[in-house]
């Protein structure tokens, strides 16, 4: 089967940049989402990506402009109709997503394939929302997804071989590195990355030291590329809470249990970078 035009619910930081990687290469793209401002966020996110892609000499203006025109912006989920592989990314929210995935049943041609983008949500679950539980994976992208090589991608307990296949093809078509996971709360990334975070929260919260003295001992120590505090401002604290969360009941165990620092954050509306502040303060 080949995959002309490619779906993407969802056009938040996560879906546009999957929309973005599927445009750049060759893909058609329907980019949905509830409302026309979320779609056009979306398209100022592509296009601030792509202009510093330009700046740096990676591609042409020209190539910038060609990306942009093969993304559709969709408020419409019934336009799903005509795509051939969909990736869903809208909120981690596990209700939302079984609403998500009953729509894009009822929409989408038969033989398509329903992948969900979730940090953390059972695919066996998503699923079960579908007649066609065996067509429905994890593909899940890492933030800034033009610029991450991971793809993990999850199978459900009836995914089949084939749309294991298909999705791994896919993920090797846009040069992107695919990892297998189990379908278990949070699969490899988060159940590793998230309890880090926490802990760093935690840490944090204890007064053990200050964000910035936290992240200092994470890169300049560990030599990772961001601290997990900055980290945690990227991938969006209501995310990093909603994921913490599904580890903390699915699995049972008092060890995931959130900070309460960051719940306050997420009470507060300091989400991260995307709200202007988080641990950090991005409004200048
Ligand atoms: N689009 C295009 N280019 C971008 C970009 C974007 N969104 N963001 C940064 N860049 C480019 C910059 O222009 C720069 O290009 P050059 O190397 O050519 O100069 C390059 O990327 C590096 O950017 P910066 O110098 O601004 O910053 P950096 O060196 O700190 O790199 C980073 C930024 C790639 C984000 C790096 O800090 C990093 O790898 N951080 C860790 C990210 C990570 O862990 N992601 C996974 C999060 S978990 C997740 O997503 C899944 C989940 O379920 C929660």
């Amino acid at each position: 089967m080949e995959i002309k035009t490619l779906g993407v619910v969802g056009a938040g930081q996560m879906g546009s940049g999957i929309a973005q990687v599927a445009a750049a290469y060759g893909h058609k793209v329907i980019m949905n989402d509830i409302g026309k401002g979320f779609v056009d966020k979306g398209f100022a996110a592509v296009e601030n990506s792509l202009s510093r892609m330009v700046k740096k000499e990676k591609i042409s203006s020209q190539e910038k402009d060609d990306i942009i025109s093969r993304i559709k912006g969709s408020t419409d989920i019934s336009d799903m109709r005509e795509v051939d592989f969909v990736v869903e990314a809208a909120t981690e929210n596990e209700g939302l997503k079984l609403k998500l995935f009953a729509a894009l049943d009822g929409s989408c041609r038969q033989d398509v394939i329903l992948a969900s983008n979730t940090s953390s949500i059972s695919i066996t679950k998503i699923a079960g929302a579908t007649k066609r539980p065996h067509q429905v994976i994890g593909m899940h992208f890492m933030n800034p997804v033009p610029l991450m090589k991971l793809v993990e991608i999850i199978g459900g307990l009836a995914t089949s071989d084939e749309t294991r296949k298909v999705t791994h093809d896919l993920a090797i078509k846009l040069e992107k590195s695919p990892v297998e996971a189990n379908d278990s709360p949070g699969f490899i990334s988060n159940r590793v990355l998230m309890p880090m975070i926490n802990e760093a929260i935690y840490a944090l919260f204890e007064g053990v030291g200050t964000a910035k003295a936290i992240d200092d001992v994470m890169t300049l120590g560990m030599n990772h590329p961001m601290g997990p505090l900055a980290l945690a401002d990227l991938i969006g604290l209501d995310t990093c809470l909603a994921i913490i969360e599904v580890l903390y009941k699915d699995l049972g165990d008092s060890k995931y249990r959130p900070c309460p620092l960051l719940r306050r954050h997420v009470d507060a509306g300091w989400l991260g970078r995307k709200a202007g502040k988080g641990f950090y303060d991005y409004s200048s």
